[in-house]
């Protein structure tokens, strides 16, 4: 990732078994395949927080491409599903890794990416992919769940508190 400064991440984490016990539900979805590149990196650009030097779309499509090709961990597909709207369309998606490349790597399974289309937020999306990928993880032996979110990302945090996750720490990117 980037070497911008000038905002905080915090790394959160929590119980797989409580994520699954307080997620939403969503009826449509389906385990991520590499196929999905193309409109997940069109869907981080429109919808996630940029930072330079991740914020142009050729760049954040080198960050997604990195993310499915194994850069940050293994991508575990069935903890990475896609929800689908009415015609079957991708409308939001998680992406959760076995373990993620850094030197203070925690001994569990990493989401390293949350988001639903704006036009699809606040229907419980995303919070139903999380609970899809807690039970993904739990039927792999796994029990917690990490993920690192912008320290000003109110409402990720307000979610993922929902879920059950908690703070573990927080720094300054690039520090
Ligand atoms: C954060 C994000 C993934 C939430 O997706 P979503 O599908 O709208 O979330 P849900 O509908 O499952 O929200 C469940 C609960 O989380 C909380 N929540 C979610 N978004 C919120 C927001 N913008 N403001 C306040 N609370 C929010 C609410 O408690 C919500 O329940 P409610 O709608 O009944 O009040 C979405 O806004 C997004 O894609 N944002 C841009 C990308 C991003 O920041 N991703 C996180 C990076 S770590």
């Amino acid at each position: 990732m980037g070497e911008s400064v000038g905002y905080e991440r915090i790394v959160m984490a929590a119980e797989a078994a409580t994520v699954a016990e307080r997620a939403r539900t969503w009826p449509r979805h389906r385990p991520w395949s590499m196929d999905d590149l193309d409109w997940h990196a069109a869907l981080a650009y429109a919808t996630y927080p940029l930072h330079p030097p991740e914020d142009t779309e050729e760049a954040l499509r080198a960050e997604t491409l990195a993310s499915f090709d194994g850069t940050w961990g293994e991508v575990m597909p069935e903890a990475s599903p896609v929800a689908l709207g009415d015609a079957g369309e991708p409308v939001g998606a998680v992406l959760t890794v076995r373990r993620i490349v850094h030197p203070q790597a925690p001994d569990h399974p990493y989401v390293i990416g949350v988001l639903t289309d704006a036009a699809w937020q606040r229907r419980g999306i995303a919070s139903a992919l999380l609970g899809i990928a807690a039970r993904a993880v739990l039927a792999e032996g796994e029990t917690r769940l990490g993920l690192t979110v912008d320290a000003d990302s109110v409402g990720a945090i307000r979610l993922y508190e929902g879920l059950g996750f908690v703070e573990l720490s927080r720094g300054a990117v690039g520090s």
